[in-house]
């Protein structure tokens, strides 16, 4: 047998509502493999913030890295709410770590599963993968402000893009895309007014599309790809776009897939150097927090994709063939968050 160490934060609101049911569905597909989980529970986010100030420590940090993935839930709190200074927790819990982790592949799959209603009429077969950069672009926290509070404010945030974490995302995405059967890729970007950091995408691009002839390589400017995401999102297959660009664009591809609760992700490093970790799109959704609302299909599915990230591709088929059952039998049924785990682990039993 092979023990994984898995580090679980639930984190904020709906997490561990929805962290309850990935686990309950972890614990009966993994009877069937090799492997043995052993979990360590690490209570991060907005009450441990509110009740000792600390977001991340480095003793923190230290432990999870010593485990072989990490399975989160979402942290953050009410937008707006005074006690929590816009960020603190986004910045110093999630992105410390995908930047220290350096998970620099986040990986957003995306289709329409069957039964399932997407909000557009004809969506036709969707089926693609956002590859969103995820150690760089705006979201390094580059830049400051000046003069805060006057009028001659000044507000920057700088977009970093550097050639070595530009071209590794890319070759990921081309590797990806020549395993799958359309091989497209499609880049995107802002290239017509982020000229800089366009023109070392789409130089990347161009070079590595030439060690891979069997991929078929087409661009977009980023409001262009909103258009085609609502009026032919069939059309893509892998798509390769920087940070900021792709956390936009894949809560659009939850919405046309029929919904915010069934989009996963995992934050990958590919090197394995660093535990990889895997989290539904969706935050804590604070609205519906506490009253079981929210759909786990999403938590669900990240741990399909943490499965087959180690390897264990049948597993991850298993926990997938469960949910696409779970999903065209539940109709516009409205079920509570532990009903929708218990259904899918009864169908794993
Ligand atoms: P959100 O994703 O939490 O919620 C947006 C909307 O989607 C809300 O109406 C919510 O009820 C709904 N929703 C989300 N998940 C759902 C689910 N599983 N089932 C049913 N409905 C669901 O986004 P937000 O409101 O912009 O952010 C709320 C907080 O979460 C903020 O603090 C934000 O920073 C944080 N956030 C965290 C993560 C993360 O931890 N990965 C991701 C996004 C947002
Ligand atoms: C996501 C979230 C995060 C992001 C926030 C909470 C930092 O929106 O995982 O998509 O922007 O990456
Ligand atoms: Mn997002």
């Amino acid at each position: 047998s092979r023990t994984l160490k898995l580090a679980v934060i639930p984190g904020d609101g709906i997490g561990p509502e929805v962290i309850a049911e990935a686990v309950k569905v972890l614990d009966i597909v993994v009877p069937s493999t090799d492997l043995v989980i052993e979990k360590t529970p690490f209570h991060l986010g907005v009450e441990r913030f509110l009740e000792t100030g600390d977001v991340l420590s480095e003793d923190d940090l230290a432990a999870i890295s010593r485990h072989d993935a990490i399975l989160l839930g979402a942290v953050g709190g009410k937008p707006g709410d005074p006690r929590i200074p816009a960020g603190i927790i986004e910045r110093g819990l999630l992105l410390k770590l995908r930047f220290s982790l350096d998970h620099y592949v986040n990986l957003r799959p995306t289709t329409i599963f069957p039964g399932v209603v997407s909000p557009l009429a004809h969506p036709g077969t969707v089926d693609f993968v956002v590859v969103r950069e995820g150690t760089e672009g705006p979201y390094v926290g580059n830049g400051g402000a000046l003069r805060q509070g006057t009028p001659h404010e000044i507000a920057n945030e700088l977009s970093v893009n550097t050639a070595f974490g530009v071209e590794r995302v890319v070759r990921y995405a081309f590797e990806l895309a020549a395993k799958r059967e359309r091989k497209k890729l499609t880049l995107v970007h802002k290239t017509n007014v982020l000229v800089n950091a366009g023109s070392l995408w789409s130089r990347i691009v161009d070079a590595v599309a030439n060690e891979y002839p069997q991929v078929s390589v087409d661009y977009l400017h980023i409001d262009a790809a909103t258009i085609f995401f609502v009026t032919d999102p069939a059309r893509f297959d892998v798509i390769v776009t920087d940070n900021l660009f792709g956390d936009i664009l894949t809560d659009l591809a939850a919405a046309i897939s029929g919904g915010i609760g069934l989009a996963a992700s995992g934050n990958i490093n590919p090197t394995n150097a660093f535990p990889s970790m895997f989290e539904p799109v969706h935050g804590s959704a604070p609205d519906i927090a506490g009253q079981q609302k929210a759909d786990p299909t999403a938590a669900i599915l990240s741990v399909a994709l943490l499965l087959e990230h180690f390897g264990y591709a049948e597993a991850a088929a298993r926990v997938n063939d469960a949910v696409a059952a779970d999903l065209s039998e539940r109709g516009t049924t409205v079920r509570r968050t532990s009903d929708i785990g218990d259904a899918i682990v009864a169908r794993l039993a």
